[in-house]
């Protein structure tokens, strides 16, 4: 079998974003368009993949290091053939299939790349295309076929007369060529509306060099839909939202206004969930099932567990377990883990902290660095006080206790279990298991003294 290597053209200036960030970076569901199309490459592990850059690269590269990509320079961005020219700096002697896709279609499928690899081992052809066809083929270039089978060329829209503007059927900027590819970029010419090196005029001079040219048609266009404006950005992630949307509702998810909320394309979400308007689920969340998610929540990068209730807070980088209950308002962030059956409620935060089985932090509370045992109430206004402005220290509270209102932490501290802590303390030292602890001022109540100011006169 002839291997691949894996060319994708991202040197363009992207000038139609209006944009000081390169195209390729702007994020389709909190991911770089460049990312998506890389994503898709790798897992088909081609024996190069190269990356062409011009403008900004420094931000693509920095952002890609790591990948085991390589990366060659387009210098003037004179046309995406003339970027295609410059992979030849790697690929010239190369014998297997060369697979070129512009950076800028993000939800391209590896499935689809392979069956252009396949289509070109199949028929013996010297490049494939990848085509659609659409409603709207406005901005893309238009298929040309000779005797309605073979593709002739490829016209793009400032090119194109009035007759060949009406095809639907349209370029993806995807395409599989062998070898001759070099041959045929070396007969390359700008003779266009743009004065640029096309990438399209490669077919035509690939026929015209006797060579056979072939097409796949793709199934679903929108698998190519090419994003050059913020506008069609804003149409692709709708597109993606939308779907992602029909699957979750189609797999037993509520979702009760899917005009009113965002779902990122890959949230995995559980049967009879049900997810109130204004909800915003960011990437690498996963929810399980007959979870309640109400109000502005925000969530990222977080796991919830089975018959768990969010309520108006904003969850990020958290474990939370089964029948946990947070909000109203709550803010739960960095690391921390919420065991079963917890509650953290109205205007509570947590941070790098761990509540154990059963416990309530369910007032205005901070906890930092914590860790919190089993059935533990944490009263109103109690925090911990865990930096003291160089290093952050740990609060360990022990399983069964109680702790008033309004304690404060002062970090590094261990609370035994089943310890009781009076309200208003403030706990600067260990406390052993089964003590109870006070530590604030003793109140003094005394004859009042009669005021020299006359109560009615004053303000
Ligand atoms: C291109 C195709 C068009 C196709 C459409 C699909 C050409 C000439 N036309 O049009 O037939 O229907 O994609 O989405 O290719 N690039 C460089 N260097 C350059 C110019 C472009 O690397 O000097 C890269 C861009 O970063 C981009 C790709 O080539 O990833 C395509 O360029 P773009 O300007 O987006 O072409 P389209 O007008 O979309
Ligand atoms: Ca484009």
């Amino acid at each position: 079998m002839k291997n691949f290597s894996v060319v994708i053209l991202a040197a363009g200036l992207g000038k139609r974003m209006n944009s000081s960030l390169p195209k390729v970076m702007h994020k389709l569901s909190g991911k770089p368009l460049i990312k998506w199309v890389v994503d898709s490459v790798s897992i088909l592990k081609p024996d190069n993949l190269i990356l062409v850059l011009g403008w900004c690269s420094e931000v693509i590269e920095g952002f890609l290091s790591g990948n085991n990509i390589k990366i060659v320079y387009q210098e003037e961005q004179l046309g995406s053939g003339h970027a295609l020219i410059q992979a030849g700096k790697i690929l010239r002697d190369y014998k297997g299939y060369i697979l070129v896709l512009n950076a800028d279609v993000p939800l391209i499928k590896s499935s689809t790349l392979l069956s252009l690899i396949e289509n070109n081992r199949e028929t013996g052809a010297s490049a494939t295309v990848l085509i659609a066809r659409v409603n709207n083929p406005f901005g893309y270039g238009r298929i040309i076929l000779k005797d309605d089978i073979y593709l002739e060329k490829i016209v793009e829209e400032k090119d194109a007369t009035q007759v060949e503007k009406q095809i639907k059927e349209i370029n993806s900027g995807v395409y599989c060529f062998d070898e001759n590819l070099w041959k045929a970029l070396l007969k390359l010419k700008p003779n266009n509306a743009k004065k640029e090196y096309y990438i399209t005029d490669i077919i035509s001079i690939l026929r015209e060099l006797g060579k056979k040219v072939s097409s796949v048609m793709v199934e679903d266009s929108y698998e190519v839909k090419g994003i050059n404006t913020r506008t069609e950005l804003c149409e692709v992630e709708s597109m993606l939202k939308e779907r992602k949307i029909k699957e979750l509702l189609s797999n037993g998810v509520t979702i009760i206004d899917i005009n009113n909320v965002y779902i990122s394309y890959d949230a995995k979400i559980g049967m009879d969930s049900v997810i109130y308007p204004g909800v915003f689920i960011d990437t690498g969340v996963s929810i399980g099932k007959k979870c309640i998610i109400k109000g502005s929540s925000y969530i990222k990068n977080s796991r919830i567990g089975d018959a768990s209730t969010i309520l108006y807070s904003y969850i990020e980088d958290t474990v939370i377990s089964e029948k946990v209950k947070v909000g109203p308002f709550s803010h739960i962030r960095e690391s921390s883990i919420l065991k079963e059956n917890v509650k953290v409620g109205n205007f509570s935060e947590v941070k790098k902290s761990m509540i154990s089985e059963n416990s309530k932090v369910n007032h205005l509370s901070y906890l930092g660095n914590a860790q919190i045992g089993k059935d533990v109430n944490i009263g109103a206004g109690t925090i911990t006080c865990n930096y003291d402005g160089i290093v952050k220290h740990d609060t360990v509270i022990g399983s069964g206790s109680f702790i008033g209102s309004n304690v404060n932490f002062v970090a590094p501290v261990k609370i035994g279990e089943g310890v009781f802590i009076a309200a208003g303390s403030t706990i600067t030292h260990n406390v052993p298991s089964g003590q109870f602890a006070i530590a604030r001022a003793r109140q003094r109540s005394k004859e009042r003294k009669k005021s020299t100011v006359d109560s009615k006169n004053s303000p």
